[in-house]
């Protein structure tokens, strides 16, 4: 027998038991002629005492760092306790021991705080794995993952698997493509998500699906995607946004309940997209903090209480007559920004990724008065015209942009991000949940003139606007104006839920029939016939009695590193892809064999 216990077992009642322990050899002390060995496993460390009469055999058979022994012996209780150490009461004297495998100098420590590099440890990634604090985010993947199946199961959700080598889906980014050695010239497509599965499953009477599955997709990386990651993906019949909502508010807070003793008790927020968009600039608000964005141009225009649309609008400052709109964000208790700061927050804003013209600052004084970079254009009423209609108090600093509206929002949007940053508002122990509701259910794309999906070309219209979807012409005949196409009305039942700033999840109520998602993939300016090669399956399977139905996906990985307190959802993936998608471990992708290609008929054409 390997080992009696684990190397997290052994407390005080445990002493004078002989015990067999396996395990690695965390770290080793030498004191005169006896040692102390620190013995790890998954469950924990226990110190080992190697006395006199083992140091001949030690010397023969030295130890090192990570080599796998297994020792018999007496536990006996310590003299130095140590209470950061579950088994710190006590040691395990050896009598006898063994070594199982030796090991080669790691290339880093196997410690909470190791001095190996990002690249290092993602190459000797078992190793990594070794490391207490990523072991702690597995298990909590795996504490999340265990509450979702628990509640899914009560609530009578059953697990179907669903295929991946099938033909592609449009989720929005590219597929990854596997060629067919049995079918030539012919490629099969990963799932980006087993949407149309889970319809069909719904149309079979299956009518609460759920799946733990992985999904595929080829898109640019950023610390919160990987080109392969995980959905908790689910779909219900007979159910109406409502349902989903409810039964997934419950299931996100039991998870908060089972993994972090959280009770989140509060109904979680609903906003509409339009709200979102004004207020935070982003379809995705992180609510843990305020600093909520002011339309000033709108405000002003509408302002009925007080005289400001005048006082304003005698301003001859063309930036903002210009303007499509000007957009005001407060940061609280910033006035006493120098120069060097707020210059430095102009070029932020400049930046392409951004790509803003300038930005306008305010600064309110402790005493009332104003300072702003356009001093020669407001007097100081104007400035505290501005000041009152965003809410700016003494000592804030008041921060404009000015531009297209689409345009102008989102940067505002990303620059309340960047100040909560530098302001630390971002605090990684408070859980804020949203849903953001009442998505549009087209979206421009300036590319190719047309509308795409925002969410999916399954999601349904809300019911009221089925007829302006059914009733309009899909072209574009101005493209400078599109948003006074009727179709930039039509709002979807979509929604997503927003974790802390991040979507964690989305879904929607789907078209469930054949007429309607036939108009759709016109409107999305597909031909018939291209439908029908496409999606002919789905199509045809609605006109064998498909229910009502609408389903949602989380993002487990995302979920684990919110909950985890980690920016990059790669610490809780056991063997992760780098920002270039490699796995840096089996340095894949790689070349194939000449064979292999031959054998599927293939020939790389090189650049
Ligand atoms: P969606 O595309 O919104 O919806 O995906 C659902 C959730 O999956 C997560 N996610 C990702 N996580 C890591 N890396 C990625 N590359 C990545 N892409 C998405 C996000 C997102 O909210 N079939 C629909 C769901 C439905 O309609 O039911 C879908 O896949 O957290």
């Amino acid at each position: 027998m390997y080992r009696t216990h684990t190397c997290g077992h052994l407390r005080i009642t445990d002493v004078n038991r002989i015990v067999t322990l396996s395990g690695w050899v965390q770290t080793i002390r030498k004191f005169g002629a006896i040692s102390f060995v620190d013995l790890r496993d998954r469950y924990g460390i226990t110190q080992l005492l190697f006395g006199e009469e083992l140091q001949p055999l030690l010397d023969v058979h030295p130890l090192g760092r990570e080599f796998v022994i297994q020792v018999k012996g007496f536990v006996q209780e310590r003299e130095n306790k140590n209470a950061h150490l579950a088994t710190g009461d006590i040691e395990v004297l050896v009598s006898e021991f063994d070594i199982l495998n030796t090991a080669l100098v790691p290339p880093f420590t196997i410690q909470d705080d190791t001095d190996g590099g990002d690249d290092l440890r993602m190459k000797y990634r078992y190793l990594d794995l070794r490391r207490n604090v990523v072991k702690k985010n597995l298990e909590l993947r795996y504490a999340i993952t265990r509450s979702v199946r628990n509640y899914l199961h009560e609530q009578s959700f059953i697990e179907v698997e669903t295929p991946f080598l099938i033909k592609s889906t449009p989720e929005g980014a590219r597929d990854f493509i596997v060629p067919s050695r049995m079918n030539e010239g012919q490629f099969y497509a990963l799932p980006q998500s087993p949407q149309t599965f889970k319809q069909l499953l719904m149309v079979s009477g299956y009518d609460r699906y759920f799946q733990i599955v992985k999904c595929f997709r080829d898109e640019d990386l950023r610390a919160d995607r990987q080109p392969e990651f995980t959905q908790i993906d689910c779909e219900m019949s007979f159910v109406e946004q409502e349902d989903i909502l409810n039964t997934f508010e419950n299931m996100i807070k039991r998870i908060f309940k089972d993994v972090k003793n959280l009770d989140y008790e509060e109904p979680i927020e609903r906003m509409s997209w339009e709200d979102a968009m004004w207020r935070f600039g982003i379809d995705k608000p992180d609510t843990r903090f305020d600093m909520e964005l002011t339309n000033i141009k709108t405000l002003f225009q509408n302002s009925k209480s007080k005289s400001y649309p005048e006082l304003i609008a005698g301003t001859d400052f063309p930036v903002f007559n210009q303007a499509e709109t000007v957009i005001a964000l407060v940061a609280p208790e910033c006035g006493f920004y120098t120069r060097k700061q707020t210059d430095e927050l102009t070029e932020w804003v400049k930046r392409p990724q951004i790509g803003m013209q300038g930005l306008v600052y305010i600064k309110c004084n402790a005493d009332g008065s104003y300072k702003s970079s356009v001093d020669k254009y407001f007097d100081e009423e104007k400035l505290q015209a501005i000041a009152e209609t965003c809410g700016a108090r003494a000592g804030d600093l008041i921060l404009l942009l000015a531009g297209k509206e689409e345009k102008t929002r989102k940067a505002a949007g990303e620059l309340r991000l960047e100040m909560a940053r530098r302001l630390n508002f971002r605090n990684t122990e408070t859980f804020k949940l949203l849903w953001i509701i009442d998505f549009p259910l087209f979206e421009y794309d300036d590319s190719s003139n047309r509308w795409v999906a925002r969410h999916h070309p399954f999601t349904a219209p809300k019911k009221e606007q089925i007829a302006v979807m059914l009733n309009n012409d899909p072209s574009i005949k101005n493209a400078e104006n599109y948003l006074a196409h009727p179709f930039a009305e039509i709002k979807a039942n979509a929604y997503d839920l927003v974790l802390n700033g991040n979507e964690v999840g989305g879904g929607s109520i789907r078209i469930f029939q054949k007429d309607l998602q036939e108009k759709m993939f016109t409107a999305l300016g597909m031909s018939k016939e291209d439908a029908m090669q496409k999606f002919g399956f789905l199509m045809n399977a609605f006109e064998y009695g498909a229910p009502p139905h609408g389903g949602i996906a989380f993002g487990l990985d995302r979920l684990c590193s919110i909950i985890g307190g980690s920016e990059s959802i790669r610490d809780f993936i056991a063997f992760p892809k780098n920002n270039s998608g490699r796995d840096v471990m089996l340095d894949a992708p790689s070349t194939i064999e000449d064979e292999q290609l031959k054998e599927l008929n293939l020939q790389w054409r090189g650049k």
